[in-house]
């Protein structure tokens, strides 16, 4: 999940003189982002600094954040999808491979580094759309207009994603998550029809070894009996489907991730002790749960929540460990 950012002093001390995209491309800035968090709270994993849409940027969509994504051209038309570069990543991305390298040098083997890319479907939310925006009706009218362009252009981006992520574990992410912030938005039909087959081929097409892939789609409830068979060994769950209705809907046959609802490290450090435990005991005892949020960590999100909500998992996993012994 999205663990770095504005609620950091030390992020934002550093945005006050580099903008977004330059942290994002600039290797030695981004791992120095991406270990912020890792240094001060000791989480068991790193994720990359970068964005869902650092990618799309390069294969032919400019675009700036303010502080979301803004595209200067939406996606709209056939010819469009078709003139997207579909140029190796490791010649348009280079910094990206290169700021994990870094990381896989500064962390030495004490936590693993977890790459990252957006889901076809999610991708194309945005560049159909042109910016985040609710709803994302451009690209739900372009599935009922003219469904063979967004499947042309879900094809492209699943090929270009695989790409990403199988470059990402050459430069040394130990780890993939892949992000379909947006899937939620389609009915059952709409998502085994476009989104799940783009998931599927994009997963088709990684050589990641023994590297665990992780797929989330928040506010997706309806999609999790289907997301199970995208090929993940995880599924991120958000914080609106309890863990253990998850884990009946998956049938134990993915680990889970989650799902503690990021406002709740608004509230007092007794109130996310008693939160993270009811998330955890949700879960349950069997292995296969990753704790987590049930979404990135919000900006302005107070230190002290998340140094509670550490100590609580620390304190279980210490149990957990004593009663197996
Ligand atoms: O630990 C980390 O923070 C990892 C880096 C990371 C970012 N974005 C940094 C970022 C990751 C994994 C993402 C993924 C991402 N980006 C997603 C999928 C996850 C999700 O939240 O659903 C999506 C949908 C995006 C697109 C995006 N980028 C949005 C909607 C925004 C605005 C967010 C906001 O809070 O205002 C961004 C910008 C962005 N990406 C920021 C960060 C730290 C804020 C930029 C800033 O410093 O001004």
């Amino acid at each position: 999940m999205r663990q770095a950012g504005r609620y950091l002093p030390e992020y934002r001390e550093l945005r006050q003189r580099v903008d977004f995209l330059t942290l994002c491309k600039t290797p030695d800035l981004a791992a120095e982002v991406t270990l912020q968090p890792i240094r001060r709270f000791g989480f068991d994993a790193a994720i990359l600094f970068s964005d869902i849409l650092i990618p799309v940027e390069a294969i032919g969509c400019p675009l700036n954040f303010d502080p979301g994504p803004r595209l200067a051209t939406p996606i709209r038309s056939r010819a469009q999808v078709d003139a997207l570069s579909a140029a190796p990543m490791e010649e348009v991305v280079p910094y990206v491979g290169q700021a994990l390298a870094l990381l896989r040098r500064e962390l030495a083997g004490k936590v693993p580094v977890i790459g990252f890319c957006g889901a076809p479907f999610t991708l194309a939310a945005y560049m159909v759309e042109g910016e985040g925006r609710q709803g994302f009706g451009e690209v739900k009218k372009m599935m009922f207009r003219e469904p063979a362009t967004l499947t042309h252009l879900l094809e492209k981006l699943a090929d270009g994603m695989a790409d990403y992520l199988n470059f990402q574990i050459r430069s040394g992410a130990q780890a993939l998550q892949i992000f379909d912030s947006w899937a939620g938005i389609l009915s059952q039909a709409d998502y085994r029809a476009f989104a799940l087959p783009a998931v599927q081929r994009l997963v088709g097409r990684l050589d990641r070894g023994d590297a665990p892939l992780i797929y989330f789609a928040p506010a997706a409830g309806h999609t999790l009996a289907d997301a199970a068979a995208t090929g993940a060994d995880v599924l991120g769950v958000c914080w609106r489907t309890p863990m253990d209705q998850a884990r009946a809907i998956t049938g134990g046959s993915v680990a889970l991730q989650g799902n503690l609802d990021p406002h709740v490290l608004f509230a007092s450090p007794d109130v996310v002790r008693e939160k993270a435990g009811a998330v955890l005991d949700a879960a349950g005892p069997a292995p296969g749960h990753i704790m987590n949020l049930g979404h990135g960590i919000l900006p302005e999100t107070p230190i002290a929540s998340v140094e509670a909500l550490v100590e609580t998992v620390a304190a279980r996993a210490a149990d957990s460990v004593k009663d197996r012994a």
